[in-house]
């Protein structure tokens, strides 16, 4: 499998879809809706809504049925980035190489494009629940667990502001990084097994693989935070430690980080065995996720 041409083609699908939902109509709060829309094209790589759909591709071809739960996380997604650089949390300037949205637009409209860009993700799924007549009890579940797991990422980003500066224990530091990111990594396995009508034992393995990738993507975001290229990240090198941020690095140091996420990365894949071929693109995912430059 080519899994660079493989994620491109996910990209774009997923690229085409979330601007079917953009606000195009002349209206009073045209600004508003401009801000929403220049977080959510503004070139993220799309790994949330790819999980849900590769999960889903595991059980089902008839990827329509899943997109609009990928397009809800990726809503959400956005207006925890637009909220998390926001001054009074990480006061960072610039995200997919050009300004954040409070330095583009300003606060107030930050703010408010954040809530708004939450409220589309839960209208994107309450429009499907009211057309949808079978499948409604999983799709119900999957409500729950969508708004059980935003609660989650809001306490984790809380915790991550609360403790800056200060030293904490590893049992906290992997709480941080279980609830900010690995919630909603784990919602997306999770949407796209339930979908796709997964048996108990199925939904189980691949929850412990998204458990594995979330902690693995916070690891790496944290190593790049100390040693990636700003041009290539799009986002500021160097601000967890000017934060005083308690990370995986400041915790372990580079090399032992670098270690437990090769270490982290072998035991997601392995968690995947059951799946056999299907599951290759979802294995070459967690290596993309270890190496990844941005
Ligand atoms: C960054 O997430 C924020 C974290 C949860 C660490 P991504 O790296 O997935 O953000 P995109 O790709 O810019 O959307
Ligand atoms: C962002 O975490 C996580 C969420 C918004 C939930 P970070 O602050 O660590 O991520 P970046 O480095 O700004 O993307
Ligand atoms: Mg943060
Ligand atoms: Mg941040």
């Amino acid at each position: 499998m080519d899994f660079k041409s493989e994620l491109k083609k996910y990209q774009l699908i997923v690229e085409e879809e979330l601007a079917k939902y953009l606000r195009k109509e002349k209206c009073i709060e045209e600004t508003l809706n401009n801000s929403m829309e220049y977080s959510l094209m503004g070139g993220g790589k799309r790994l949330r809504p790819i999980l849900v759909i590769a999960t889903y591709e595991l059980f089902k071809k008839d990827i329509e049925k899943c997109m609009p739960y990928a397009v809800a996380i990726e809503m959400v997604h956005n207006f925890s980035l637009i909220h998390d650089d926001l001054p009074g949390i990480d006061n960072d300037d610039f995200r997919h190489g050009r300004q954040t949205n409070h330095k583009k637009f300003n606060e107030a409209t930050a703010i408010l494009a954040g809530d708004g860009l939450l409220n589309a993700g839960y209208i994107v799924i309450s429009e499907d629940l009211k057309k949808s007549k079978e499948d409604l009890a999983d799709k119900l579940r999957i409500f729950n667990e969508f708004s059980l797991a935003i609660d989650r990422m809001i306490a984790g980003e809380y915790i991550d502001t609360e403790f800056e500066g200060k030293e904490i224990s590893t049992e906290y530091l992997d709480y941080i990084h279980i609830n900010k990111t690995g919630a909603l990594l784990k919602l997306c396995v999770r949407m796209g097994a339930i979908l796709g009508k997964a048996s108990d034992e199925e939904l189980e393995e691949l929850s412990n693989y998204a458990d594995k990738i979330g902690l693995a993507f916070q690891i790496k975001d944290d190593i790049l935070s100390e040693e990636g290229d700003e041009k290539i990240l799009g986002k500021p090198v160097g601000n967890d430690k000017k934060r005083n941020k308690c990370t995986y690095v400041s915790k372990y140091g580079l090399q032992e980080a670098k270690e437990r996420l090769e270490k982290i990365t072998e035991e997601a894949i392995k968690s995947l065995d059951k799946f056999g071929e299907k599951a290759e693109f979802l294995k070459e995912l967690a290596i993309y996720i270890k190496d990844r430059n941005k």
